[in-house]
């Protein structure tokens, strides 16, 4: 692990391997360890970037009164570690929570974005009902804490199959969301809650772009992936059977060859 101090927050990050440089943003209520077969094994054609954000892992948060995380917030820290480590243009990956942090990111600088890989991600805003259930999950949070939090989404953020076959990682992902710091995830709920529709953005993004599927997930609608693909000029949608919403853990080897050919075929 490496670290960066800014004036307000302390990023931590992996750097590894090199090649094309590969910024991978995490999801909630996650940090970067989600990405460790990914910087373990794609090592040898990318260069991943893969930071914790603001408040989750070993980053620091700004240590001001719940603020709200907001995407653009997130999107502004990747661009900074960014710029300390000298990288004009990266590919951008970013999962669930971490796919609205790389359209902000696009948003503010489409010029420093080589290609997306959205990964269990939409471009859609919280619908009303999408609003009102993050304000009960900050109730949750506030009354109950993080395990409350991890109880009502770890059975359904991976999949049966993963339940069934890979104990060890299910205890993975459940300590790494325990280790979320409850103030920092309400300001993601409250981030996310008020976050942009990035459904315009698409039309004009023409470098590739990969979306990636687990086929069992239960937080995005295949149909907004598809959206995504019929509005983006340049995508290709690959869906992962025995996958949730974890793909790149649950099923790291189709997951790596994935991003292995959407890389060689840059
Ligand atoms: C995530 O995995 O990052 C979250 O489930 C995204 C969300 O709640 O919208």
């Amino acid at each position: 692990m490496q670290r960066v101090d800014f004036d307000d927050i302390s990023l931590a990050y992996e750097d590894r391997g090199q090649g094309v440089p590969l910024l991978c943003i995490h999801g909630y209520p996650l940090n970067r360890r989600i990405w460790q077969d990914q910087w373990e094994n794609l090592g040898d054609v990318a260069r991943l970037i893969v930071p914790d954000l603001r408040g989750h892992g070993d980053s620091t948060d700004s240590g001001a009164a719940v603020a709200p995380h907001s995407m653009e917030l997130f999107a502004d820290d990747c661009l900074r570690l960014l710029d300390h480590l000298g990288v004009a243009r990266a590919l951008v990956c970013g999962l669930s929570m971490g796919g609205y942090v790389a359209f902000a990111l696009l948003r503010k600088a489409p010029q420093r974005v080589a290609g997306l890989i959205l990964a269990a991600t939409r471009a859609r805003p919280d619908s009303p009902e999408a609003q009102e259930n993050r304000l009960k999950a900050v109730d949750l949070l506030r009354r109950e804490g993080v395990p409350a939090i991890v109880e009502s989404m770890l059975p359904r953020l991976l999949s049966p199959s993963t339940f069934s076959t890979k104990p060890e990682l299910v205890q993975r992902v459940k300590q790494i969301m325990l280790s979320s710091s409850p103030a920092s995830l309400e300001a993601d709920l409250l981030g996310m809650r008020a976050r942009q529709d990035s459904t315009p953005l698409l039309p004009g993004f023409t470098a590739p772009a990969l979306i990636v599927m687990g086929k069992d997930d239960v937080f995005i609608p295949l149909a907004e992936a598809e959206e995504m693909l019929r509005l983006l000029p340049s995508a290709r949608l690959e869906l992962i059977p025995d996958a949730a919403h974890l793909p790149n853990m649950e099923q790291p080897e189709l997951y790596n060859q994935l991003v292995r050919d959407f890389i060689r075929s840059l």
